[in-house]
């Protein structure tokens, strides 16, 4: 199954050679980097992998410098924060990066997702690779709570409040796991000790589950937007130049955009109480997460009734974890023989209605649960788990594909004979 090449790595000077011999570092790079075949297909939509890992290598860096400034005390560390905006030579340069290349990461890997959502990348032989790939997002999404938490502000103390208030939910042990995050009864300094230890550490466990992607990648080779596994060698070309340039223009783009952001308008996506320290005694009058997790709050809100024993408190926890869990299940779920939406008429409807549903779920999160809203995130919550649990299976079943092409070149020459008629 493995498309790995045989290695046509051959070292001209004596020096790699020698290095060739007893550790062949650059073979590996050659062979996975350079020479690797890629489908001749793929569309801007799978630069993003390679835009992910670029930024998960610039937040590091930004982090490791922005933590040589900061003081994770819970008295200190908001003007340690302040202290870096306006004395540490390009401080604010940095903490913008960091703080906004959070938001860039999330919207890299949702696109990501999406990619693969729709192309049906998670479907065998890339079942591991989608799992891995979930890995990585939950321990994003953990990396980015705790990151919140450090510049001690208004949102950072009550948001750690109420996302770790949902611990108590969990019968019997809820109180003690609870407890255990905070290191005592309340947000305190304890938890933003802990906080800090634990958002250096992440990161670099998501990189190493992102070397596991890529190795897992590597092995069954990429999928396309045909969906059609690679059958001869005129489907693919080498990874460099082809795929370099592509991703390297996809990156410039996204940094163009990132950019803009940082520059001139790097307060956009945070919440302004977080300019306010922490103050224990004032509750804020919303308390809103970051963008990214505004979904996954609507749904957890939604929940507003208890169902059988459990109540409603841990019902919308568990509807929360249950709307992550799901994606592990997604390679299992669907049920069609085609992998790419581009031949499946009807799943390619239900995929966009998913995408407009959880951007409003997203919005759904920024508003207050009371009013419509509150049937608005229930029937949006249902849609999203029908769509899993429902949509996935049965279509997959019942849904006659459109005629596929033969292969990958098929597909390449369909098109391009399309556009010369068409000239
Ligand atoms: C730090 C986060 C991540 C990094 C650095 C990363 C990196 C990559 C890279 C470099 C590729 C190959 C290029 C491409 O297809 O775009 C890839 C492919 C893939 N990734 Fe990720 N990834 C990340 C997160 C995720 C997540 C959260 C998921 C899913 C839940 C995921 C699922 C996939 C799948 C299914 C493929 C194969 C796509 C295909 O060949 O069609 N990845 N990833």
């Amino acid at each position: 199954m493995s498309r790995l090449p045989h290695s046509t790595y051959a070292p001209r000077t004596g020096i790699g050679r020698w290095f060739d011999a007893r550790m062949p570092l650059p073979r590996l790079v050659h062979d996975s980097f350079v020479a690797y075949p890629v489908p001749r297909n793929l569309n801007y939509m799978w630069t993003f992998g390679g835009i992910l890992s670029i930024m998960l290598v610039a937040q590091i860096l930004t982090g490791v410098v922005l933590a040589m400034h900061y003081t994770p005390e819970a008295g200190l560390a908001f003007n340690s924060v302040e202290k870096i905006m306006r004395d540490v030579n390009y401080g604010w340069l940095l903490r913008y990066l960091h703080a906004s290349g959070a938001s860039f990461f999330f919207i890299a890997v949702y696109v990501h997702i999406f990619r693969g959502l729709y192309y049906g990348s998670y479907k065998a032989p890339r079942e591991l690779l989608w799992i891995l790939g979930c890995i990585i997002l939950l321990l994003m999404m953990a990396t980015a709570f705790m990151g919140y938490v450090l510049p001690w502000g208004q949102m950072s103390f009550w948001g750690a409040t109420v996302i770790t208030g949902f611990f108590t939910a969990i019968p019997l042990v809820g109180e003690w796991i609870q407890q255990l995050l905070l290191g005592g009864f309340a947000v305190d300094n304890p938890t933003l000790n802990r906080f800090f230890s634990l958002h250096y550490l992440l990161p670099f466990m998501i990189a190493g589950v992102v070397v596991l992607h890529v190795w897992a990648l590597h092995v069954v080779g990429q999928n396309n937007p045909t969906g059609i596994e690679v059958q001869s060698k005129t489907d693919t070309v080498s990874f460099t130049p082809y795929a370099t340039i592509k991703d390297t223009l996809g990156l410039i783009v996204f940094l163009f955009v990132f950019a803009y952001f940082v520059f001139y308008m790097p307060n956009y996506l945070m919440a302004p109480e977080n300019y306010i320290e922490a103050d224990p005694l004032k509750t804020p009058a919303h308390i809103v997460p970051e963008w990214y997790f505004l979904p996954f709050y609507a749904i957890l809100r939604a929940i507003t009734f208890n169902i059988g024993p459990i109540d409603s408190k841990l019902g919308g926890v568990l509807a929360m974890f249950g709307a992550i869990a799901v994606l592990f299940l997604v390679p299992w779920l669907d049920t069609s023989r085609v992998r790419s939406a581009a031949y499946r008429p009807w799943y390619k409807l239900f995929f966009w209605l998913f995408a407009i549903n959880a951007i409003f779920l997203g919005w759904l999160g920024s508003r207050p649960a009371e009013g419509w809203y509150v049937p608005a995130m229930q029937i949006s919550t249902l849609f999203y788990f029908t769509f899993f649990l429902i949509v996935m299976p049965v279509l997959g079943l019942i849904e006659t594909p459109r005629r596929m092409p033969g292969s990958i070149t098929d597909a390449v020459l369909e098109k391009s004979d399309g556009n010369s008629q068409r000239q």
